[in-house]
C-alpha cells in the first residue's frame, strides 16, 4: 500500500479538478474517476503539472460498483466528490439525483472498505446543513445543524435532500464498518474554472453578472433548483461563499490532519445580495446591477470556526470575485 495514492471521484468537475491539482502538487499519486475516458471535457486534467507521471484516469460511474472498486484499489485514501449538481428542474429526482448521490456514495464507501483505505473525505454541502426550519433564525449555523429531510422532501428540494441523505448515510456506513469518514460542507463555490464547461455554481455567478437574477424565494433555491430570469427586483438573501481553491485546501487538510473528525462547514464569507452587488460594482463598475432588493427571510449565516481551528485559512472575497470573472472572460462566457 502506498501512503500517497489517493482516488478522487468525478475528477473532471469544478471542485474535483482543483482537488486533483492540489494533490498532484503535494506529491500525491492520483486515481481520478471520469465517466468517459478520452472525452475532451477532461483534457485539462492531463495538462496539470505532474499529471503525466502521477495522474491515472479510470472510467467509473457511481452506480457501477465494480468500476469504483477498480479505481479505488491500492489507494490509501479517497476524496469522494462526484455527485450530480443539476442547474435546472429534474424530471425524475429519484433517478437523476437521489440514486447517484446516496447509492453512489455507499458504493464508493463499500469500495473504500474493500480496499482498506485509511480515510475517506466526502464532499457534502451546506445544503445538508441549512434547510432546517427549526433552527433559530438569528443563530449562526454550525455543524450541529442538519437539513430536515422531511422538510426537503415535502418542499421538493431534491439536491438538499440528496446531499443530506448521502452525508448521513456516509457517517452511518463509516460507523458500522470502522471506516474513517470526514465530511467537508462547502457553501457556494466560486473561483477560477479549470474545466472547459461551466458547472452550476459558476453559471449562477455568470448569470448574476449578466443581470439574470435568481427570482425564486430561496425556499426553492438550491444550486440544483435555480429559477432565474430577468428580474426587476432581487431577493436580498445571504450568499455563503467560498473559493474553490480554499475548498481544495480544506479537503487536503481534512484528509491529512489526523485530528479531523465529523463534518466541517467550509464558508469564507456570508454576504447579503446588496453587499455582494456593492463589492462587484466597486470591482467592475461597467457591468449592470440591480438597484432593487426585496427582503428575503433566507439570511442564514454559517460558521467555519471548526475548520479554522483545524488550521484552515481562506482568501478574501474580492480575490475570489476578481479571479472568477477573469476566468469567465478567458473562456468567453462573459464579455
Ligand atoms: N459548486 C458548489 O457550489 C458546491 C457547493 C457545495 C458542495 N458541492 C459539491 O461538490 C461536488 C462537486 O460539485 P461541482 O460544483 O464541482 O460540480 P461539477 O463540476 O458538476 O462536478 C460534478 C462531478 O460529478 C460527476 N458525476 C455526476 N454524476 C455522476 C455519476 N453518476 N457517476 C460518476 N460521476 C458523476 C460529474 O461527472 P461528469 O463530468 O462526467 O458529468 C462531475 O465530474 C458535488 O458533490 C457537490 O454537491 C458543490
Amino acid at each position: 500500500m502506498e501512503k500517497k495514492r489517493v482516488c478522487v471521484t468525478g475528477a473532471g468537475g469544478f471542485v474535483a479538478s482543483w482537488v486533483v491539482k492540489l494533490l498532484l502538487s503535494n506529491g500525491y499519486i492520483v486515481h481520478g474517476t471520469v465517466r468517459k475516458l478520452g472525452d475532451q471535457k477532461y483534457a485539462h486534467l492531463n495538462k496539470l503539472e505532474r499529471a503525466p507521471a502521477n495522474l491515472k484516469l479510470f472510467k467509473a460511474d457511481l452506480l457501477d460498483y465494480d468500476s469504483l472498486r477498480l479505481a479505488i484499489a491500492g489507494c490509501a485514501g479517497v476524496i469522494h466528490v462526484a455527485c450530480p449538481v443539476p442547474a435546472s428542474a429534474l424530471t425524475n429526482p429519484e433517478v437523476e439525483m437521489l440514486e447517484p448521490a446516496i447509492k453512489g456514495t455507499l458504493n464508493v464507501l463499500k469500495a473504500c472498505s474493500e480496499a482498506k483505505v485509511k480515510r475517506t473525505v466526502y464532499i457534502s454541502s451546506i445544503a445538508a446543513v441549512m434547510m432546517n426550519p427549526k433552527w433559530p433564525k438569528d443563530r449562526v449555523m454550525d455543524e450541529t445543524c442538519w437539513s430536515d429531510k422531511e422538510y426537503c422532501r415535502a418542499t421538493e428540494i431534491w439536491y438538499y435532500l440528496a446531499k443530506t441523505e448521502a452525508e448521513r448515510a456516509a457517517f452511518e456506513y463509516g460507523k458500522q464498518h470502522q471506516l474513517d469518514v470526514v465530511a467537508v460542507n462547502p457553501g457556494y463555490v466560486f473561483g477560477p474554472v479549470l474545466q472547459p464547461t461551466l458547472n452550476t455554481s459558476s453559471l449562477l455567478l455568470v448569470n448574476f453578472l449578466k443581470g439574470i437574477y435568481i427570482q425564486t424565494e430561496p425556499a426553492n433555491l438550491s444550486l440544483a433548483n435555480v429559477i432565474i430570469g430577468e428580474a426587476d427586483s432581487v431577493p436580498n438573501m445571504c450568499w455563503n461563499i467560498v473559493d474553490v481553491r480554499d475548498v481544495a485546501a480544506a479537503v487536503l487538510l481534512a484528509y491529512e490532519e489526523s485530528k479531523a473528525e465529523g463534518r466541517y462547514i467550509c464558508v469564507a464569507e456570508n454576504i447579503m445580495t446588496d453587499y455582494l452587488v456593492k463589492k462587484l460594482r466597486n470591482l467592475y463598475p461597467d457591468l449592470s446591477y440591480s438597484e432593487n432588493f426585496i427582503e428575503s427571510k433566507y439570511a442564514y449565516r454559517l460558521s467555519s470556526e471548526k475548520l479554522q481551528k483545524l488550521g484552515w485559512t481562506h482568501r478574501l472575497l474580492e480575490e475570489t470575485l476578481l479571479d472568477s470573472i477573469e476566468s469567465y472572460r478567458e473562456v468567453a462566457v462573459l464579455d
